[in-house]
């Protein structure tokens, strides 16, 4: 695993290419294209995030039938509603059932559900730094959120994906997987459990998990592409479990405040943040499987000495066994 102050002085190198953020937009604007009518989905949709303004972007943008989903129906109704107030004609609707990813029977449910065709899946949702805790299978939390929960809603998707339109799997990953990850130990029971290294090592897992799920469609003659990225360091709720409830309220109620003073910090606004993982579900990346940290770079830089191919594979066949276990056939 990298050291703490590898990964501090890895992260002050991003934190460069973070403040360069106000010409993200126009390096951005000028790929958009007509990427014609294609559907998404996009999980964590919330207002005020990173898949909330992704949903924004690809529908205004782009022109993507986007499905907005949450946790529960009423939060992805809120949040599609929300969006359609400000943008009232925008192709953009609730998903019809509840997307609970720590719990794999809900997910499994909402895959089954799905109708229609489906072009991208932005696996965007995810929690940081949260105190041990686990899931409805009794997976760690960040592990069985961040990396199972979309594993187990990817896989289900892919029969439908596969006859997509340049079909694409977005996962939204972090610098964060530079603290690395174990995968002898991806449920923290023969280490004290750190909640930072769970969140590095979650988000390790999304970036092993395209790895696999690249070379795995590709092998098969599938047109399914896949990447991931790190949307740089953006003012969202996903603090939660790090900043004191007062904090939060503030920002709740002067959004607009909140993210100018992010900016002055170096921080991204969400529009921002969005851009990488919008311009990946529209156009793409360069070769299959990619990483990306920036605009149009896929990452080829330090922190990833973790990602290798057999711990691809391990940690895919751990996630398949998880499957199986609750029924879900991969
Ligand atoms: N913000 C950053 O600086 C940053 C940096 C690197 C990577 N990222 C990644 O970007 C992604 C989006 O994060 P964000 O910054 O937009 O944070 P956010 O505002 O907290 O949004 C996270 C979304 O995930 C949802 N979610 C959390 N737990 C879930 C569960 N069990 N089942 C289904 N949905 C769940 C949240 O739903 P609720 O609203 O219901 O809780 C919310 O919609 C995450 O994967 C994060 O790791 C963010």
């Amino acid at each position: 695993m990298m050291s703490r102050r590898k990964y501090v002085a890895a992260l002050a190198s991003l934190a460069a290419v973070n403040l360069s953020a106000g010409d993200l937009s126009a390096a951005y604007a000028a790929q958009a294209s007509s990427a014609g009518k294609k559907v998404v989905l996009i999980t964590g949709a919330s207002p005020g995030g990173l898949g909330y303004a992704t949903a924004e972007a690809l529908a205004a943008e782009y022109g993507f039938e986007v499905v907005m989903s949450c946790r529960t129906v009423e939060k992805s109704a809120e949040a599609a509603r929300t969006l359609l107030e400000s943008r009232p004609a925008l192709n953009v609707r609730a998903a019809e059932m509840p997307l609970e990813l720590s719990d794999l029977g809900t997910v499994s449910a909402f895959a089954k559900a799905w109708k229609g065709p489906l072009d991208c899946l932005v696996c965007n949702a995810g929690i940081m730094a949260a105190p041990y805790g686990t899931t409805k299978q009794n997976h760690e939390m960040h592990y069985g959120v961040n990396h199972l929960g979309h594993f187990a809603l990817t896989n289900q998707l892919l029969p439908v994906l596969r006859n997509g339109n340049e079909p694409k799997v977005v996962s939204v990953s972090s610098a964060a997987s530079f603290l690395g990850i174990d995968v002898d130990d991806l449920e923290w029971q023969k280490r004290k459990y750190e909640k930072w290294g769970a969140y590095g090592a979650s988000k390790a897992a999304n970036v092993l998990f395209t790895d696999s799920l690249a070379t795995r469609e590709q092998a098969a003659g599938s047109p399914v592409k896949a990447f991931s990225c790190h949307p740089g360091v953006v003012n969202t709720n996903l603090a939660r479990y790090i900043l004191p409830d007062s904090m939060q309220e503030k920002k709740r109620q002067d959004e607009v405040g909140s993210q100018r003073t992010g900016k002055l910090f170096g921080m991204r606004t969400v529009e921002d943040g969005a851009r990488c993982q919008t311009d990946l579900a529209a156009n793409g990346g360069n070769a299959n499987g990619d990483f990306y940290i920036d605009f149009n770079k896929p990452y080829r830089g330090a922190g990833m000495k973790w990602r290798t191919d057999s711990n691809a594979d391990k940690l895919w066949q751990t996630s398949v066994a998880s499957c199986e276990e609750v029924g879900i056939k991969i």
